[in-house]
């Protein structure tokens, strides 16, 4: 029997005694305070390891009283107690050791109990996490992660928070913006690093082959399947799996996966057999995710579901003063990569970066900057190592702008959004790959668009594809 001390923070006496009821019936020592002010005076003199507090309490809040332990010397893991819907946005970002939370009513007592033991293991662990954390943070760097702006700094926190619990975590941001370099920070900084990080990219799998991807499925489960297959699940176990462009995965697809995350049980395709699953899941998306539920690309269940803590990766654009940091970071790397010595960038170049508006993100960034070292034949990269035309992108609201879609009053979304695609298409002389970056859309859903409206569109595109 663990003999872990578990401290019940819960303003309304019934939960809290049904509450400490139950967690002892674990095996656990547990004590329950009525607030966070009192929390903090037991916490003192009880030492305990875990904290399940309530976040709505008079006095001090669950949110603060998280932030105050966030400070202690001592490893103490913090499972928030959330009502249904509240999402990692209400927290206010902070370094504060937010190891997970569970939704009020407590009724999933499951999950309550593998929260605990997981948490237990962690608490003995988190010296050992926080040496990693010490190296991978220096200045203006978290792991892979570049930048010192206040917007990056408080993610990188965010991030650093939300990393070492099991919680589900809805990455969100335009394309090229570091989705996928979040999500592997996260699995970095977790006490899941030494096992496999999975990323799937749901937008690149044909529909009828992503549930055996996922999934995975047994010899002859359909017409095809010669071989048994193990899906991305089982490939991630123990380790964390990212789910991208999760807005991309049919809907039907999407009711399964709900299924594993709330029972980490799976079957795969054509077996019989369940077979239980531990993996932590991201998932990423470049949809406004609110806006996927609404046109129902996304289910509503499956959003509440991975949105436990959503990561917000704000546009190039945004957090500009970043761009000399993120040119000294990728100029190494690209350098690296290509065998060159390409060490800066000139201040005609870095006044080009700082006035353009980057309608594709870091990757645009870094993309550009691949092209410059490759062309470039001294040490610093000029002007003239930019792709042709660089920096006059379209500025979409001005009226004389040839490149401005002009929409009158009447005009359909579906039209709005045809005539916005073969415009950028235009712009980019058919260049899908860098249209759809531009559109903030994946490469698959422009392909899906042209089919739409037609052959000829679909053709005229379809010359250059990068
Ligand atoms: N903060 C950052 N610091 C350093 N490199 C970054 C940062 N953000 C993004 N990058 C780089 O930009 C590129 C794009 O990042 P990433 O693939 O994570 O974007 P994404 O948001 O997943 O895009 P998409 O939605 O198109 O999949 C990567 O090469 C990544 O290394
Ligand atoms: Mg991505």
């Amino acid at each position: 029997m663990s003999q872990e001390k578990v401290l019940i923070v819960e303003d309304e006496e019934n939960e809290r005694t049904g509450l400490a009821e139950l967690i002892s019936s674990w095996g656990y020592r547990t004590e329950t305070a009525c607030d966070g002010i009192e929390a903090l005076e037991k916490v003192e003199q009880w030492l305990p390891s875990i904290v399940v507090t309530d976040l709505k309490m008079p006095r001090m809040d669950g949110m603060e009283l998280a932030e105050r332990l966030g400070e202690k010397s001592q490893p103490i893991a913090v499972i928030i107690v959330t009502a249904q819907g509240t999402t990692g946005t209400a927290f206010r970002a902070g370094r504060i050791g937010v190891y997970d939370f569970i939704n009020k009513p407590v009724t999933d007592f499951d999950r309550l109990q593998s929260i605990l033991q997981n948490a237990s293991r962690l608490v003995g662990k988190s010296v050992e996490l926080e040496v990693t954390r010490r190296a991978l943070r220096d200045k203006g760097v978290l792991g892979p992660l570049v930048g010192s702006s206040k917007k990056m700094q408080e993610l990188f926190r965010l991030i650093e928070m939300v990393a070492p619990s099991t919680a589900s975590v809805l990455i969100t941001g335009a394309s090229g913006t570091g989705k996928e370099l979040v999500a592997r920070t996260i699995h970095e900084l977790s006490p899941r690093r030494p096992k496999p990080f999975v990323p799937i990219n749901c937008a690149a799998i044909p529909e009828t082959l992503i549930e055996s991807e996922i999934f995975g499925h047994e010899k002859g489960a359909f017409t095809g399947a010669l071989e048994r297959r193990t899906g991305c699940f089982e490939l991630a176990e123990g380790g964390t799996l990212l789910l991208d462009e999760i807005g991309e995965m049919p809907v039907g697809t999407q009711a399964k996966l709900l299924r594993v995350l709330e029972d980490r049980k799976l079957r795969r395709l054509g077996s019989k057999m369940e077979t239980t699953v531990d993996v932590r899941v991201l998932a990423a998306t470049n949809k406004v995710p609110e806006e996927a539920v609404a046109r129902g690309e996304l289910r509503n269940d499956l959003y509440y579901r991975l949105n436990v803590f959503n990561i917000h990766m704000p546009p190039l654009r945004e957090h500009k003063e970043d761009v000399p940091e993120l040119v000294q970071s990728l100029l190494a790397e690209m350098s690296a990569k290509h065998g060159r010595k390409v060490a800066a960038v000139s201040e005609a170049v870095l006044n080009l970066f700082h006035n353009y508006s980057w309608p594709g993100n870091v990757r645009e960034l870094r993309n550009a900057l691949e092209r410059a070292v490759i062309v470039c034949d001294s040490a610093i990269v000029e002007t003239k190592h930019l792709p042709p035309g660089f920096g006059q992108a379209p500025v979409r609201t001005s009226a004389e702008d040839p490149d401005a879609v002009r929409l009158g009053v009447g005009t359909t979304v579906g039209e709005a959004e045809r005539l916005l695609i073969l415009k950028t298409l235009e712009a980019t002389s058919n260049n899908k790959t860098r249209a759809a970056e531009m559109l903030g859309i994946s490469l698959k859903t422009l392909h899906n668009k042209l089919k739409e409206y037609g052959s000829a569109a679909a053709e005229a595109a379809s010359g250059k594809e990068e």
